[in-house]
């Protein structure tokens, strides 16, 4: 079957397409209607089809034979374990979980926040939580209480599981403390908290309202699958937008199972029985797509590595864990190919391990630049491919097909739009641009399966924030352009937000944070180039009238509220203080032109602008400071 073939197929017969999909799976009953579409273009998949996600990622495997195969490994290089679960232990421990839940008095539909390390009981804790038919919301276990306790004010959780710490590298961080102050500082209150002790701490509990886990669990029976509709939410996933306010982002059950069920083979190449490695989060999409669902709904192995691609203990970590589990494909963001990179540019400790077993690496969560691209094809000897996505689709829009036809390889493309992706490149009037020429990217509705048709809690703000725009299309909010063989490149947002790290955080959330600090009268926070993260965010502030702070306490007290209120993730560094802002006569702040300079990129001073002045002010400051050459 050829690439074209295939995606001429999504395009022309989608229901066709997708409803051949879904058939490899197996479910309560069968949808009779395979996509539906509102008036303004949003689809809905599979929506009276019946089924439950958790039984179709474990208990279908056992059924077929599969009962004594490896579902997950545990590697902790942090705590120095290794554990295997093979598909009936972890149906079982899933089956007792839920069990677990249940008596909490958790049914479908109800909401479960999950804030936990990379350890097998976040993933036991999902999967259980999708066989009550509920919702989980797995919260990173990066993020500063206020943005948990956000989280749980939006989607009012019965419960919330947690485990005591997680471990950063050496670093024992208590769960415990950051729940306790979330909770205080939110106006929902769950019924109850299940904590997870792990040896590394014992956390104190709160009379009434935690439990350990481990007492409950003893006491729990295994309970069965709850049927769900296919638009049933699985389970939402907050992401940053350009407002301090992040999203809720629903995922209906149907939809998500049948295109990542396809994109197993279609994308990754791996079958039942293959062992796959996304070297993520489960506080990620990555992490909920590639680690947990993707994988176990295809009957692979799947890995849940407690540890980074450095220093635990050094970067042939990547190289270890690929070699040991005989992984065939393996998924990372390009940060971490960097930090290897940057650690041992000779890759010298790649040369122990024998890599034979994989076929292809994959990379997303930003731009994998050209240079670690060509470094690790080097190195490796592997085809290396990026592939775009988004929290919103769940899956990606852009991929080299390695189970349909593997394409060649340019660098600094995301290859060729996915199945059911429409992938277009427009400008502010929705018209569509030449090949080669820079625009919008937007994906003609309707959306294929597993994308987002709704935000939580709030019925316009899916058609606000995606569709407004660009009427008829769903805007990605990221930037590029199409060339003439049909490869996307995508070059970065358009909008305020910024992946640190392959993180994503909204400069527009670390601005309200910065703004509020008392000496600080207006700011801009705009995305800095960094060779590691890919970005950072840097403060550019103008201090209140009559205010005097020194430069270093001004830089510390801002980087501490950054992390107390978002996280260390959000890798606030640097501040430059500026006498003014670069504004337009209507007051808004000049964001790009900023952005523009501090990357030393060539910019064009806008004819709105104020005080043209402001421009050669702002330059010698940064100059002065060393932040532009
Ligand atoms: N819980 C608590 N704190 C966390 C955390 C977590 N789960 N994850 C990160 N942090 C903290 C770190 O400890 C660090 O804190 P510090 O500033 O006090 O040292 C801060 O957040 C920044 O962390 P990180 O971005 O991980 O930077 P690093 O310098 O420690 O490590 C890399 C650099 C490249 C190894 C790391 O960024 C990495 O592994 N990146 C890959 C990211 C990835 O896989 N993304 C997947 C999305 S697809
Ligand atoms: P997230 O929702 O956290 O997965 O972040 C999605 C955003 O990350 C996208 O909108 C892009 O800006 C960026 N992104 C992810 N993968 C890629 C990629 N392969 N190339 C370029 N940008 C990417």
């Amino acid at each position: 079957m050829s690439y074209q073939t295939e995606y001429d197929r999504s395009m022309k017969d989608p229901k066709g397409f997708w409803g051949d999909q879904a058939k490899a799976l197996e479910w309560t009953k069968f949808p009779q209607t395979i996509l539906t579409t509102d008036t303004d273009g949003i689809g809905h998949w599979f929506a009276d089809g019946e089924m439950n996600t958790a039984y179709m990622a474990l208990d279908y495997h056992v059924k077929n034979g599969r009962g004594d195969q490896t579902a997950i490994i545990y590697d902790s290089p942090v705590t120095n374990t290794k554990r295997k679960y093979t598909y009936s232990e972890l149906t079982d421990e899933v089956a007792r979980t839920a069990g677990m839940l249940a008596d909490l008095g958790v049914v479908k539909g109800d909401r479960v926040i999950i804030y936990m390390p990379m350890i097998p009981e976040a993933v036991i804790s999902m999967l259980a939580v999708a066989r009550l038919g509920a919702i989980h919301s797995v919260v990173f276990g990066g993020f500063a209480p206020p943005e948990l306790a956000q989280r749980i004010d939006d989607s009012t959780p019965k419960v919330i599981l947690t485990a005591s710490c997680g471990i950063e590298i050496k670093r024992v961080i208590e769960y415990m403390p950051l729940l306790n102050k979330a909770i205080d500082l939110s106006k929902h209150k769950p019924q109850s908290c299940v904590v997870f002790q792990r040896p590394q701490c014992n956390a104190p509990l709160v009379a009434g309202r935690d439990h350990d886990w481990a007492t409950l669990l003893a006491k729990s029976k295994a309970v069965g699958c709850t049927s769900v509709k296919g638009s049933d939410p699985l389970y939402i996933l907050y992401t940053s937008g350009t407002t301090g306010k992040p999203k809720g982002v629903v995922r209906e059950n149907g939809g998500h199972a049948v295109a990542l069920k396809y994109s197993m083979k279609a994308i990754y190449n791996v079958d039942a029985g293959d062992v796959f490695w996304a070297a993520s989060d489960v506080g990620w999409v990555v992490g909920h797509s590639y680690i947990v669902y993707g994988p176990l709904l295809q009957g692979c192995t799947t890995i849940v590595y407690e540890g980074k691609p450095i220093m635990t203990p050094d970067a042939g970590a990547l190289w270890r864990l690929i070699s040991e589990y005989k992984v065939k494909s393996f998924f990372t963001a390009p940060t971490a190919f960097r930090a290897v990179k940057k650690e041992d540019p000779d890759a010298l400790l790649m040369k122990p391990y024998d890599l034979s077993k994989l076929q292809v690496i994959f990379s997303a969560g930003e731009r994998l630049d050209p240079p670690t691209q060509e470094w690790l094809t080097e190195k490796s000897g592997k085809t290396v491919v990026d592939h775009w996505w988004q929290t919103e689709t769940g899956w990606g829009i852009t991929a080299n097909l390695w189970g349909v036809e593997p394409k060649p390889v340019k660098l600094g493309s995301s290859t060729l739009p996915t199945p059911g992706f429409d992938v277009r490149i427009l400008d502010e009037n929705g018209k569509q641009m030449a090949a080669n020429e820079q625009g919008y990217i937007a994906i003609k509705l309707p959306l294929p399966p597993s994308c987002m048709n709704r935000v939580w809690g709030d019925d316009n703000k899916f058609r606000e924030s995606y569709l407004q725009f660009l009427p008829g299309y769903y805007t990605t909010g990221d930037g590029g352009y199409i060339d003439s063989e049909g490869y996307v490149f995508v070059m970065g947002r358009v909008d305020d937000v910024i992946n640190v790290a392959g993180h994503r955080l909204s400069t527009g959330e670390i601005e309200e944070v910065v703004a509020g600090h008392p000496a600080v009268a207006e700011c801009a926070v705009i995305a800095r180039d960094d060779d590691l993260k890919g970005q950072v965010p840097m403060g550019l502030v103008v201090l209140k009238s009559g205010v005097t702070i020194d430069d270093a306490v001004l830089q510390k007290e801002l980087v501490n509220r950054v992390r107390e209120a978002i996280g260390a993730i959000t890798c606030y560094k640097d501040t430059v203080i500026l006498k003014r802002l670069p504004k337009t006569r209507s007051g808004k702040t000049l964001r790009k032109t900023l952005n523009k300079i501090v990357n030393g990129q060539e910019y064009q001073v806008p004819s709105t602008i104020d005080d043209p002045g402001v421009i050669p002010e702002i330059i010698d400051i940064l100059k002065q400071q060393g932040f532009v050459k």
